[in-house]
């Protein structure tokens, strides 16, 4: 007999679950069967784009619901703790939005706490997900180009050609900056780096030139690091174009990727948006060039593939790549760059301490 789907439930149904919607629809694996939010207007708008009739404005009825195997948080940031150990300790399996959380205490104390279970827990990140980066980190595997050498990230912000972010998922993220927690680098930021980590391993040190042009924009900025176990240097350089047409269906984010290897090259040319007209993957080795454009290329594929992976991580008792400790060394490599930004310094993320980001942020 086919074993029944999962039965998941989101606690926050905001802007970002617009992008996690399709990948429960016709999924074999799972049925979102409960939504709550505390905007009830929302609620109702939800629950009528999707057909999905049970809606609560109380996450408790999700936590004490025992046909609910599986919660998604997908609340502001400053809320996720709660949420996520309250699930835990329910008995569910549990999925967060990025970042995990806004220090490092709350981080480690969940990841301990998931890892205690019964359930399952992973921090959605898409990126690592989407189509042409899990074929370049098998090219990287393969040996395709070589020793790694180096890898350079850039992400352009501008502010119009894609979709506009509603004004209420926007407002947050100011009360964020204020405590130090830029879009670039802690929020945006966290898929780039969770990609660094993906593709070459664990990060050694980082030095950082971090700028504030405008409102909760930190950047530019020039970030950059070597590896603890690889020779590979990384950088990432970011840059707020306000007056360059950005085409994309999300949002206005145009992300590419240079990897450098002993006798090759491997270039990402998109991601979030689409400015260039060029195949998102390109191979250069042995005086050749292989374009692999046959490749889903919509970012929406990231979230229906990172979001499918959950439930079926499930059924095969296994971590998806994913786990509360790979988000707390996430967090750990974006703190050492905001402290090394203020601080002027090298920071090893492994003496980033919440103190220490206090400090460096409010002197
Ligand atoms: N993967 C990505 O590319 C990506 C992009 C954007 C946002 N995100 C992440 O997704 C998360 C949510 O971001 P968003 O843009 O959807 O924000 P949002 O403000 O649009 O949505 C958050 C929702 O949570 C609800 N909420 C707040 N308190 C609640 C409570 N007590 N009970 C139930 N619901 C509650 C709000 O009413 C709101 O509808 C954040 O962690 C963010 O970093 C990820």
């Amino acid at each position: 007999m086919p074993e029944r789907k999962l039965r998941a439930a989101m606690i926050g149904v905001g802007d970002i679950t617009l992008l996690h919607y399709p990948a429960y629809r016709d999924c074999p694996d799972v049925e979102l069967a409960l939504l709550c939010d505390v905007d009830e207007n929302l609620l109702a708008r939800r629950r009528a784009e999707w057909g999905v009739t049970r809606t609560t404005t109380d996450y408790r009825a999700v936590l004490q619901d025992p046909t609910i195997d599986l919660v998604e948080v997908n609340t502001p940031h400053h809320l996720h703790k709660k949420f996520v150990l309250e699930a835990l300790a329910a008995g569910k399996h549990v999925a967060c939005q990025k970042p995990l959380a806004t220090s490092l205490a709350e981080a480690e104390e969940m990841a301990a706490a998931a890892r205690r279970g019964p359930g399952r827990f992973r921090v959605l990140e898409n990126f690592v997900f989407y189509p042409p980066y899990v074929k370049a980190k098998e090219l990287l595997e393969a040996g395709e180009i070589g020793e790694v050498l180096t890898i350079r990230f850039k992400l352009g912000t501008g502010l119009f050609g894609s979709r506009w972010v509603p004004l209420k998922s926007e407002l947050w993220h100011l009360l964020e900056y204020e405590q130090g927690r830029g879009q670039a680098i802690f929020d945006d930021g966290y898929h780039k780096l969770s990609t660094a980590i993906h593709f070459l391993g664990a990060i050694e040190a980082v030095k950082a030139f971090v700028d504030c042009s405008f409102a909760y924009v930190d950047e530019p900025a020039q970030i950059l690091w070597c590896y603890r176990d690889k020779r590979a240097l990384g950088s990432f350089d970011i840059a707020f174009q306000p007056n360059l047409y950005t085409r994309s269906k999300y949002f206005p984010a145009d992300e590419r990727i240079d990897i450098v290897g002993t006798k090759g090259l491997i270039q990402l040319t998109r991601c979030t948006a689409q400015i260039l007209d060029e195949p998102a993957l390109i191979l250069y080795r042995d005086g050749r060039r292989t374009l692999f454009d046959e490749l889903e290329t919509d970012w929406q594929a990231s979230f229906t593939a990172g979001i499918r992976d959950f439930p079926r991580a499930i059924r095969e008792n296994r971590d998806t790549l994913l786990t509360g400790e790979r988000a707390v060394e996430i967090l750990r490599f974006a703190f050492a760059i905001i402290v090394a930004g203020r601080l002027g310094r090298e920071v090893r993320p492994a003496e980033v301490t919440d103190d220490l980001v206090r400090e460096a942020v409010h002197g």
